[in-house]
């Protein structure tokens, strides 16, 4: 165990004898109680809500659901009869706290679950987008930022961080988290866990992270969301599970199990993953709650007869607390009394979840009295700190002849496309407590730098209706003006859950408005708005110049003119491959390399007899993992191994030299990749394993140094045991993937 999972498990003595104390005190109903999370809210008319929330929208006002509580929730938490609730309203989560700590026997508070997945009301980018600034340091700050605003409504535990690794953006969650490799997905799961479950927060609050979803999700079959998992257990150690021991090892305080099968047997009912590898292998001590009636759904995938048997899978197999199927409210008490499932195993999810209350200080501070809302909500340090991550996240893909930064007052703007002057999409694909009213637009970021006479805008066309638009409007304000800056992509309701698409092009009209607009011979600056990596090599060849802006968040619009108009020097990379076509899926970079590589690289891999390649595409992706522009430019040179030979339990140091050779300050992540050349089972051609955020002022060189501790160079072989194996690495010091200064060492 790491040493500070080990200190993160430290027994209490104090706690432990409470929780056992208060143990020996509970009836088996009170018991199971625990084990219950159940639904805060009187049922919803969604439509309604969702119809309203758009009129206030239109009217550029702050939108609030009325809320009431559910009655038998209420009754619930009277009786001792459950342990959660997932809510975001203040009165309600008082309410029902209330009648758990004062009404109920035992006086047990409750957990406040909600998904706080990219910032509460301040809206940070999507987890996607804040992964490419590679500033672990920035986003647990804004993780930080997330927890105290959410703490503010009595929210003591999040469903975040969303730890998945992701290698097909078909599958639309890939926007929650951090891409494609288990090296960012730790460093990102460090940081977010470390942020939300920071003891800077609120005085007397404090947050439970959970790291989801237990495991493999992000491998679906297709990239359809929910779909069939089967990937090797190799493969699930090397790649899957490391940002979740990441996580723990931070002291992540739970994890979610899964909806996904992996090969048959579905995470929330998986004993080999819930028991053997977290409790046995790890030793982790936290809180396994389900997915949303991910119990219930044992039954639809064929596993279980009933919600009976669900419930007798899932609590022998791991799963602490039940999220919202009602398995364990109803059948776990008899389970127990007929003997199918042991009082020891019901008592020892109670311990943990009476333990993780505990540390929580609910016991001692489980409402929230003060009104905290006006010093954390929006404050001025959040939202700088949203502006600060917005900028970072952008990705500087394409800048022909550098018609990027803009010069102010030099140039008369038409600005165009659906996404210029949007709101609601920019908050992205979790942002249930975020508010339109609160984002700034493109249009607002761009009229800061523009005199009203120099910039025109007009819409083009709808994000994805299919109906003819008339684009006559944006090509007459492209004529008129010296150049198009076109906001274009997707809207936010077409990643996230249940959100995967087979067309990764621009969806709608809008290549047509690109195309049309290209005619003017006008030069295009394309803003591109997204949830996940799209396919767009028509788009990237039409267009002068391309950013990535993803869903920006609050400040999106005005990271976006800083950036256009070079205030901020883009600096994000890539954490997620770009297809140039959905028939290369997945692509990545850390592939294997086959009997039969292909010789080419790049755009040369093509077609190649009895290669592995296809006919009638490249292997590589449009823009590759870790790529990403600056206005500047930086050389790399005198790379040096400081350890050709490093034993098995040594550092491998490495240094080169980063030159900023252009005429702007800027910030290069510089990246470590290594190729172990002879494995005992095959190996990556490139595996991430260290990057750097390397600030330097024109014509400033520095020379940086990688430490890698060997231990963090090895892999599961073919017994699926972890090791480390003696021979030769190639090693690469690099602004990409696809590139670097190349040398050699050999572990001995
Ligand atoms: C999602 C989880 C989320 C949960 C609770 C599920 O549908 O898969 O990510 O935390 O709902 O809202």
């Amino acid at each position: 165990m790491n040493e500070n999972n080990k200190l993160h498990h430290q027994p209490d003595p104090y706690v432990e004898t409470r929780v056992e104390s208060l143990l020996s005190q509970m009836t088996l109903g009170e018991k199971v109680g625990q084990l219950v999370l159940e639904n805060a809210f009187a049922p919803i008319d969604w439509a309604d809500v969702i119809q309203r929330q758009k009129e206030a929208e239109e009217r550029g006002e702050v939108f609030k659901i009325d809320l009431l509580p559910n009655p038998v929730a209420v009754e619930h938490a009277r009786q001792g009869l459950i342990s959660a609730i997932n809510s975001a309203d203040l009165q309600i989560n008082n309410q029902l706290q209330r009648a758990a700590v004062e009404e109920s026997r035992l006086h047990i508070p409750l957990l406040v679950g909600h998904d706080v997945i990219h910032g509460f009301r301040t809206v940070f980018p999507i987890p996607l987008a804040e992964a490419s600034t590679w500033n672990p340091e920035l986003l647990e700050r804004a993780a930080l930022c997330a927890a105290s605003e959410a703490a503010t409504v009595g929210i003591n535990w999040i469903y975040a961080p969303m730890v998945d690794i992701a290698r097909d953006p078909r599958w639309g969650r890939i926007a929650e988290g951090a891409g494609e490799d288990p090296f960012v997905g730790r460093a990102m799961a460090e940081a977010h866990t470390r942020g939300f479950q920071s003891t800077d927060l609120p005085a007397g609050r404090r947050i439970a992270a959970c790291a989801k979803h237990y495991v493999g999700y992000g491998a679906a079959e297709a990239g359809r969301d929910y779909n069939t998992v089967d990937i090797s257990e190799r493969t699930l150690r090397d790649v899957y599970l490391p940002p979740f021991k990441a996580a723990f090892d931070t002291g992540a305080r739970s994890t979610m199990s899964s909806f996904n099968e992996i090969g048959g047997v579905p995470g929330t009912s998986n004993p080999f993953l819930l028991r053997t590898i977290l409790r046995e292998e790890w030793g982790w001590q936290g809180v396994v709650v389900s997915d949303f009636n991910a119990i219930g759904e044992l039954v639809q995938h064929g596993v279980a007869k009933d919600l009976r048997e669900a419930a007798r899978l899932s609590i022998l197999a791991g799963v602490d607390i039940d999220m919202e199927s009602g398995a364990y409210a109803r059948h776990l008490a008899q389970l127990v009394e007929n003997h199918s499932v042991p009082l020891e195993i019901v008592d020892e999810a109670v311990r943990r979840v009476l333990k993780l209350k505990f540390n929580l200080g609910l016991f001692d501070n489980p409402y929230v009295d003060k009104d905290l809302s006006g010093k954390y909500i929006l404050n001025p340090e959040f939202r700088s700190l949203a502006l600060d991550v917005a900028r970072q996240s952008m990705v500087l893909l394409k800048n022909s002849q550098t018609v990027l930064p803009l010069q102010t007052g030099k140039s008369r703007i038409a600005l165009i496309g659906p996404l210029a002057d949007n709101h609601s999409d920019l908050l992205g694909t979790w942002a249930i407590t975020g508010q339109a009213a609160d984002v700034e637009t493109v249009y607002d970021g761009l009229k800061q730098y523009l005199e009203d006479a120099d910039i025109v805008y007009t819409q083009g066309c709808s994000i994805s209706g299919k109906e003819q638009e008339d684009f006559s409007s944006a090509v007459s304000a492209a004529q008129n003006a010296d150049m198009v800056v076109l906001v274009i992509g997707e809207g936010a309701d077409m990643s996230g859950e249940a959100h995967s698409r087979v067309y990764l092009g621009l969806p709608g009209r809008q290549q047509e408005l690109v195309n049309v607009l290209a005619q003017t011979g006008k030069p295009i600056i394309a803003v591109l708005m997204c949830g996940r990596p799209l396919v767009v090599p028509e788009l990237a060849e039409k267009v002068d110049a391309l950013l990535v802006a993803w869903h920006g968040g609050i400040r999106a619009g005005q990271a976006v003119a800083d950036i256009l108009f070079g205030a901020f020097n883009p600096s994000g990379k890539l954490t997620a491959s770009w297809p140039r076509a959905e028939g290369q899926i997945p692509v990545y970079y850390a592939h294997k390399s086959t009997g039969r590589p292909a010789e080419g690289s790049g755009t040369k891999q093509y077609h190649e007899p009895f290669r592995s390649t296809y006919l009638d595409e490249t292997n590589a992706p449009l823009f590759a993992f870790g790529e990403g522009l600056s206005y500047t430019q930086f050389d790399y040179s005198q790379l040096k191994v400081l350890t050709p030979v490093v034993p098995l339990d040594g550092v491998l140091k490495v240094s080169a030299v980063l030159k900023n050779t252009g005429n702007l300050p800027g910030v290069e992540v510089a990246q470590l990749y290594v190729r172990d050349l002879i494995g005992s089972v095959t190996r990556p051609v490139r595996e991430l394993k260290g990057f750097q955020r390397v600030a330097l002022q024109p014509g400033e060189e520095r020379q940086v140094f990688f430490d890698v501790v060997v231990s963090d160079l090895g892999f599961h072989g073919q017994d699926n045991t972890y090791r480390v194996e003696p021979g030769e690495f190639q090693l690469w010091v690099a602004p990409d993937s696809t590139s670097g200064l190349e040398g050699r060492f050999e572990i001995r």
